[in-house]
């Protein structure tokens, strides 16, 4: 049987078939993990042939893997480019693609809210290696213009941005970087290619924490880069990802694997789930603001709805009360989870100033797009009932 599983398949159809060829080993609907560390050779021509490309067989996992190529290749279609590369997280991933794009006396211009860890990537590990971050609200036209030197090579942007909400305009950014001779990379952890496809907007590079929502459950780890440009991706593999060694194991990309089977229909739900929420806590006279690019009250909703086909599952807001209501609020509920991470089937509450986001200076949190008052929920996949009830018995203990 010949598979269909390329261009004109809906998301779902490409989600569940995409990246097989028709036939896993004895007849197996799913995949096999293939649990080996290396790959024998008939002869040392076999092998010769193998390491010098000329067949795509495999040599050992830190290279490649058939389970982890299955992976990338499921992840190069649904995100719209040629090549994927694996990562054993998102931060390997994010980590190798600015050390391969960049070089000392290079300059790096990025949003002002980034995740936690990239922030310290950008601004204490880079440094080291003469590379220097410049922030920018890129959220308003004529920020990123402002900020680009002769020296930039990287526009890195998270959209929507963890955990601001903010969303930037990936075609614009692309057009002003490209101009400058630098190139775009799109965080798309929290839309997910369910929801948006920045390589089809014009961006270079694409990275996933998909240890969040590709995984969807919550246990494994990973992250993914993937690239329209097939000769950046070899470079990537060989030089970064092979000789750095992040790479993903064989079990967890087969979770992964597993887990996108059901990536719409989950972001459909977490979408749906998330502007009942928000609508709940815009409504609610304990609650200051709420920041979800779903209500027509968000600055940026206009720009959200062209640019995405929804909105996420993530909404932060603040209480009234500021940070000792926060904590408060959090301490009190019964069925949202404290804990850090996103995109899993439990809803997850966390404070970003102390928590993911402890890297930031306090004093400054403002110009960064979040404050100390401010609480990220990742909504889950239960009964949105059952989820607004809990936070309001919460909201009701202020
Ligand atoms: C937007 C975003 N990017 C990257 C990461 C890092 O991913 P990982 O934890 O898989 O290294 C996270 C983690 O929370 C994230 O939220």
């Amino acid at each position: 049987m010949r598979k269909r599983c390329g261009e004109g398949l809906g998301f779902d159809t490409q989600a569940i078939h995409a990246g097989w060829d028709g036939k896993h080993a004895l007849g197996a609907l799913n995949p096999p993990i293939y649990q080996t560390s290396t790959f024998v050779f008939d002869s040392v021509a076999h092998a010769q042939r193998v390491f010098s490309g000329e067949s795509a067989e495999y040599v050992y996992t830190r290279g490649n893997n058939p389970t982890l190529r299955l992976f990338e290749q499921k992840m190069a279609v649904l995100e719209k480019g040629e090549k994927a590369v694996a990562f054993s997280s998102g931060m390997a991933a994010i980590s190798s693609v600015l050390l391969s794009l960049l070089k000392a006396g290079d300059e790096l211009v990025t949003s002002r809210t980034l995740y936690g860890s990239t922030y310290h990537v950008v601004t204490q590990l880079l440094p080291r290696y003469g590379i220097t971050a410049r922030f920018a609200d890129l959220s308003r036209p004529g920020a990123l213009e402002a900020a680009l030197t002769d020296k930039a090579r990287v526009v890195y942007i998270e959209t929507p941005a963890n955990p601001s909400l903010e969303i930037v305009d990936i075609a614009a950014a692309v057009e002003v970087a490209h101009r400058h001779g630098a190139k775009v990379v799109v965080d798309n952890t929290f839309a997910t290619p369910h929801f948006q496809n920045p390589l089809a907007l014009g961006a270079d590079v694409v990275v996933h924490s998909c240890t969040k929502y590709i995984g969807g459950h919550g246990d494994a780890l990973g992250g993914v880069a993937v690239s329209r440009d097939p000769d950046y991706i070899l470079r990537l593999r060989f030089d970064f990802l092979c000789d750095l060694g992040g790479v993903l194991a064989p079990f967890n990309a087969w979770l992964f694997l597993r887990g996108i089977k059901t990536l719409g229909i989950r972001m459909k739900r977490h979408a749906s789930n998330a502007l009942a929420v928000a609508g709940f806590l815009a409504d609610h006279p304990g609650v200051e603001k709420v920041l979800y690019p779903g209500l027509a009250e968000f600055p940026q909703h206009g720009l959200a709805k062209r640019q995405m086909r929804g909105f996420g599952g993530i909404v932060s807001f603040e209480v009234k009360g500021g940070y000792d209501a926060a904590v408060r609020f959090m301490d009190s509920l019964e069925l949202c989870t404290i804990a850090v991470s996103l995109g899993d089937a439990e809803t997850l509450v966390e404070h970003p100033a102390s928590m993911t986001h402890r890297e930031y200076p306090r004093e400054r949190l403002t110009e960064f797009g979040f404050s100390e008052a401010l609480v990220r929920l990742s909504v889950g996949l239960e009964d949105p009932e059952d989820i607004i009830s809990d936070l309001d018995q919460a909201l009701g203990r202020l």
